[in-house]
């Protein structure tokens, strides 16, 4: 019996979603541990499709309890709106989420500075997705934010949310030259929404830790990616929290020892949102099939996803980092037309060979990629069920990313849906 924390292990939307629906079948809680409603998880399931920003993917098994942990920075608003869709929808969420009362609150003033911040920024914008999500993040470190709890009792929340108003909107007029936001009308709404959520609301930790005792089997649901991590990824290209597995831990409350797997999750190939070096892009006929076959479109945000090759420098570093313990390779069909398929194997760079992408910025902008080739399979996987039945070539293609990362591989995924998904060594 395993705790498993699932991570991106490149830059974002590699799946993670679907591969928690999946190892949700063999759980009893999802716990999302960090980021915000900039996450896009899709999960499929027959004709449904769903996409979640704050709630966790193992929703959509009735019985099982999901947790948004004190990590995470949460919008009572889009959280309100997708228990709504899920009702609407025929699930429903009372008695089986759980809302830390420690989690930080995105607030107006968030979203509107990250906006105002990055217009700008004009050509050093990160291209972030506009949720508020850093300013959130500075105000908690900062010790100024609103918590979830504070949402439940005006005493709390009047002078914080005065406070963040003095300074905030002192912000707004000297920086970017614009209209202040009413702390009364934000404190009026924002106990409202309290009210809303406040049957969710709880102490997150001390729920986990009875889970834990009653050994029920939990999954620690990442959000974004390694290379997105504020400290281990291309910074300032990244978001702005830790990613990685180590903070499943810190962002739910819960020991490091209460986790026993860390599955990555990788596509194929590689994909990029948002600005910031990405050496394997494609700019060209090949990069834009991966993105038409793959429908790499961001499903937080609708834009274009960057697309390119498999980067083994980008999973060693997941792996290094995260201690990956398994490989969840995802969109394997995706390259099912391609007649050659290519795979950075590693860095050159001022006359070295890097195996690592380089933390400093400057560095990854003169890294050179080198490549092998390898032949595509040209047949359907989508239907394949079992290692066996995959194409000789694609097995060959899996087995080599698993071999220049040096992690097994745990499962494949050869499309969107629950059932096409490949088992291949959980243990
Ligand atoms: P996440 O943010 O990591 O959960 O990933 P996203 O949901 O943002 O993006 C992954 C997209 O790929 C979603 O539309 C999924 O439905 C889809 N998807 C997941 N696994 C597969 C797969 O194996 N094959 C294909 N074709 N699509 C997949
Ligand atoms: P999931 O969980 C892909 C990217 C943004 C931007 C940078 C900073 O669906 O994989 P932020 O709004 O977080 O301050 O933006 O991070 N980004 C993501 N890219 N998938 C995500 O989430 C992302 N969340 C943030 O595009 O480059
Ligand atoms: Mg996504």
């Amino acid at each position: 019996m395993s705790n498993r924390v699932v991570i991106g292990s490149q830059w974002g939307d590699e799946g993670k979603a679907k591969v928690v629906d999946f190892l949700t079948l063999d759980a009893d809680v999802i716990v999302r541990f960090q980021g915000g409603a900039n996450a896009g998880h899709t999960v499929e399931v027959e004709d449904q499709k769903f996409v979640f920003h704050l709630i966790p993917s193992g929703i959509m098994h009735q019985d099982k309890m999901c947790v948004i942990g004190n990590g995470v920075v949460l919008d009572p608003i889009q959280t309100l709106l997708e228990i709504e869709d899920l009702r609407q929808k025929g699930l429903d969420t009372k008695g089986r989420l759980i809302i830390a009362n420690n989690a930080h609150v995105v607030l107006p003033w968030h979203s509107a500075v990250d906006k105002l911040k990055e217009l700008k920024a004009g050509k050093a914008a990160i291209g972030t997705t506009g949720r508020g999500i850093g300013p959130c993040y500075s105000d908690k470190v900062n010790r100024i934010g609103v918590r979830v709890g504070d949402l439940l009792d005006e005493k709390e929340l009047r002078p914080r949310i005065e406070n963040m108003a003095r300074i905030h909107n002192e912000e707004f007029k000297l920086m970017f030259g614009a209209d202040p936001i009413d702390p009364e009308t934000v404190i009026k709404d924002y106990l409202a929404l309290g009210q809303q959520i406040a049957p969710y609301v709880k102490d997150v930790s001390e729920f986990l830790y009875k889970s834990l005792k009653d050994n029920k089997r939990l999954i620690f649901e990442g959000a974004q990616g390694t290379i997105l991590d504020v400290d281990q990824g291309t910074y300032p290209f990244v978001t702005s929290s830790n990613t990685i597995a180590g903070y499943a831990s810190c962002g739910s409350g819960v020991g490091p020892k209460a986790i026993d797997q860390v599955f990555g999750v990788v596509k194929a190939y590689t994909t990029r949102v948002g600005n910031g070096p990405f050496p394997t892009e494609l700019l060209d006929e090949v990069g834009d099939n991966l993105r038409k076959i793959g429908n790499e479109y961001g499903a937080t945000t609708g834009r274009n996803r960057r697309c390119g090759w498999f980067d083994a420098t980008v999973v060693r570093k997941a792996a290094v980092v995260n201690g990956l313990t398994h490989l969840a390779i995802t969109k394997l069909d995706v390259l099912d037309s391609f007649k050659e398929i290519q795979i950075c194997t590693h860095y050159e760079c001022d006359g070295e060979i890097l195996n690592l992408i380089p933390n400093q910025l400057s560095k990854v902008g003169r890294c050179l990629p080198v490549y092998e080739s390898m032949p595509g399979w040209l047949s359907d996987t989508t239907k394949c069920r079992s290692w066996d039945e995959l194409p000789q070539a694609a097995k060959n293609y899996l087995m080599r990313l698993s071999e220049l990362v040096d992690v097994k591989i745990g499962m494949v995924s050869v499309g969107a849906r629950r059932d096409q998904t490949i088992v291949i060594d959980m243990n």
